[in-house]
């Protein structure tokens, strides 16, 4: 990355909603599978271009859990993908000191990938250079409602006392707890929506949508998103400049 760059505002958890695998592959008379297959490798490639660009915290979608609509023979081609990719990448994310974390219902995956992802989970947990999460089988709906459903169950139980119950207490409920919430949510292909996507932590995200396919993003795009993120005013609510004002 070019010094500019580096002295740009960063995001401090960036989120990325990959988008656009399978109309990647019709456009080429490919099968929607290979989309996902190459999508793999811009994920491989993005997750050096991240930490490169100094980014210390990711999250990428990779299969939502709207995504079980889809036919089951595509489905079972996503599942064997995300086995194969920590099959073949864990050792290397970790000789990156990755620490990888996976977000999402993982009961309904099968029993091998359950255990996969526990020990990618357990491999990587004291690494440092960029935490990264899988939203895999994740809907965002779903993570709010567990999350009020254990409150309740707490509070039913005596040990809670309803009142307390503060947005930074739900937040520590939901899968991302302890996670900065995402400053940059990026999405490629060109749809501009959310799809069940970090709801509760997207408050403030700043949103990147790009017409580019995820097959074909590369380090430019991640450049672009981030040049367009530092040049954003986020005011929370507040004024523009509200420090200097108040002198
Ligand atoms: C994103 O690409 C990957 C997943 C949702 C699993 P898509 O498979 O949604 O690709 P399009 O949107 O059909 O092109
Ligand atoms: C969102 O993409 C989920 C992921 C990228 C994993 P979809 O392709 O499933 O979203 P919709 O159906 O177009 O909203
Ligand atoms: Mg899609």
């Amino acid at each position: 990355m070019s010094q500019s760059h580096q002295q740009q505002e960063l995001p401090s958890h960036l989120a990325i909603i990959m988008d656009g695998n399978g109309r990647w592959a019709t456009q080429r008379g490919m099968r929607r599978q290979e989309g996902h297959r190459q999508g793999v490798e811009t994920l491989r490639q993005s997750v050096k271009d991240v930490m490169q660009a100094g980014i210390k915290c990711l999250t990428l979608f990779s299969f939502s859990s709207e995504n079980w609509n889809r036919p089951k023979a595509e489905v079972n081609f996503l599942m064997s993908l995300l086995q194969r990719f920590i099959e073949s990448d864990l050792a290397d994310l970790h000789g990156q000191n990755v620490r990888v974390r996976m977000l999402g219902r993982r009961q309904d995956l099968s029993p091998k990938i359950i255990k996969l992802i526990e020990r990618a989970e357990s491999l990587t947990a004291d690494n440092t250079s960029l935490q990264l999460q899988v939203a895999f089988n994740y809907g965002a709906r779903e993570e709010i409602a567990d999350a009020a459903s254990r409150l309740a169950r707490r509070a039913v139980a005596g040990t809670l006392d309803p009142a307390s119950i503060t947005p930074e207490v739900f937040g520590s409920e939901l899968l991302t707890a302890g996670l900065p919430d995402p400053d940059l949510i990026i999405r490629t292909s060109g749809e501009y929506r959310i799809s069940n996507f970090l709801l509760w932590q997207s408050a403030y995200a700043e949103f990147f949508f790009t017409e580019t396919l995820w097959p074909d993003f590369t380090a430019d795009d991640l450049a672009e998103a981030l040049s367009a993120y530092a040049q954003r005013d986020r005011r929370f609510g507040g004024l523009s400049n509200q420090k200097e004002r108040e002198h």
